[in-house]
């Protein structure tokens, strides 16, 4: 059976451990915050969303998904609301049977609809009413369009990715959680972060029911996988994922199928339907109106799906494990790729601070700085990008003369479909009978300078 070796990380997200990989797939500091930190903050969403409507952004290791559900987390929190309150939405038809009004389920439109006129009045939307639709138009000198979101997330685990949505975030820590795999390893690391209280993180109840509804659309194959029923109700893993989300997905499962159009006002009224279908689903189902938001999921080498591809993205989040564990991922030629798929005003973001990571963008192409945060008020990560006037934190003279030691030579994959293991060999290959110095020597030097 598909083991999981999931624990607490100190934000109080799930992390998982790798033993194929012998890494954990996120920092015990925190999964949630370190998605924010590296991934969404240094983004800049606020300033993207003041300037356009759409975006696309490419989710590279989606593993469990936190770096996504952070982008959509904090797109509903700041940015939708932000939106909305400037009046620049525009919300097209709202089919009155599938909404609440002031909390309460309307059967007939009638009712439905004089209460959502009433609610829309107190939120400032004018309105026009025709027939049984709600026409909501506001138009506003900025935009009057639906914002258009696009996600595309790859990841070789087909179980982690269709797990993503179900997992728990912002749970009370409990500092001597047991675990019965590597209890030494990850304790340790965990103690190392406890001089930092970190706050706790979680998601807003949409982010994860959106994500959920997204794969059911693009996968219905999760509705019958065995292997993920499997993990979702084992014992062991029960206080990792959220009841509601897996409530849900059984009410996906065995229940919505059922309703045909003409029986839908029924099954509305019907038990199974108020046990499962909260209010908190139909406000990620109404927040999902206002939005034109395709996800597409993929379920294979990161390689050979942006080979296919032929979008062009403002955002890429490459979050493989390290170089030395997965560097098909972090290769000059992949990174050419990224090349061909990035935006003029795009940027890739990356936790990695290597220097061949760093190398083998600039060979590839890029300009490169550095990732601040402002939390730990360090540098953490690099960034990719066309357009040099992005980079708030150019490469200092010491980054640059490490790319330029052994440390600074890039993994190659000419054809991107080596295998990790080879690509490894002959990497160690060039660094052994390469004529450039140590990085610590280098290290040394610098110090000896500059002191
Ligand atoms: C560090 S974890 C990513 C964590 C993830 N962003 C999250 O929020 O859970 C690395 C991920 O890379 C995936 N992976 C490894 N090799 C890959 C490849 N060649 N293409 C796509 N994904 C790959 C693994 O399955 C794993 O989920």
């Amino acid at each position: 059976m598909y083991e999981l070796y999931p624990y607490y990380t100190n934000d109080g997200s799930v992390g998982l451990f790798s033993p194929e990989a012998d890494d954990i797939y996120h920092s015990t500091y925190g999964a949630l915050t370190e998605a924010y930190e590296k991934f969404v903050l240094p983004a800049d969403f606020e300033k993207y969303f003041s300037k356009n409507n759409q975006i696309k952004i490419l989710d590279i290791c989606f593993g469990i998904g936190y770096n996504t559900k952070s982008f959509l987390n904090y797109f509903l929190e700041k940015i939708l609301e932000e939106k909305i309150s400037k009046k620049n939405m525009y919300i097209e038809t709202i089919d009155t049977d599938n909404i609440t009004c002031n909390d309460k389920i309307y059967t007939d439109n009638v009712n439905c609809e004089n209460s959502l006129h009433e609610s829309m009045e107190k939120t400032n939307f004018s309105n026009k009413n025709e027939k049984s639709d709600i026409k909501i138009r506001e138009h506003d000198s900025v935009e009057n369009k639906k914002i258009k979101i696009f996600i595309k997330a790859i990841d070789t685990d087909k179980n982690l990715a269709f797990l993503s949505p179900f997992f728990v975030t912002g749970k009370k820590i409990r500092r001597k959680e047991k675990i019965n795999f590597h209890q030494d390893k990850i304790e340790k690391m965990l103690q190392k972060q406890n001089g930092k209280k970190l706050p706790k993180k979680r998601l807003k109840d949409e982010t994860n029911i959106i994500l959920l509804e997204k794969i059911i659309e693009n996968h219905p194959e999760i509705l019958e996988d065995a292997e993920i029923q499997q993990i979702l109700y084992a014992k062991k893993y029960r206080r990792y994922f959220d009841r509601y989300l897996r409530g849900l997905f059984k009410f996906y499962k065995f229940e919505k199928g059922k309703y045909t159009p003409l029986s839908r006002l029924k099954a509305y009224l019907h038990n199974i339907y108020y046990r499962y279908i909260s209010k908190r689903q139909k406000k990620a189902l109404n927040t999902l109106k206002l939005l034109d938001f395709n996800f597409d999921l993929k379920i294979e080498d990161a390689r050979k799906i942006l080979s296919a591809d032929d979008n062009i993205y403002n955002f890429v989040f490459l979050d493989a494990f390290t170089p030395a564990k997965c560097p098909c991922l972090w290769t000059v030629d992949f990174f050419r790729l990224l090349y061909s798929h990035l935006d003029e005003d795009g940027m890739i973001l990356t936790y990695s601070n290597a220097a061949n990571v760093r190398s083998a963008f600039i060979e590839a192409g890029f300009f490169v700085g550095k990732i601040y945060n402002d939390a730990a008020g360090k540098f953490m990560g690099t960034i990719a990008v066309k357009n040099k006037s992005l980079i708030k934190n150019e490469l200092s003279e010491y980054d640059l003369g490490l790319l330029k030691t052994k440390a600074g030579i890039f993994y190659r994959d000419e054809n991107l479909t080596g295998q990790n293991e080879a690509i490894i060999a002959a990497h160690e290959k060039e660094v052994e009978t390469s004529a450039r110095i140590s990085s610590s020597k280098f290290i040394k030097q610098w110090k000896r300078v500059k002191s």
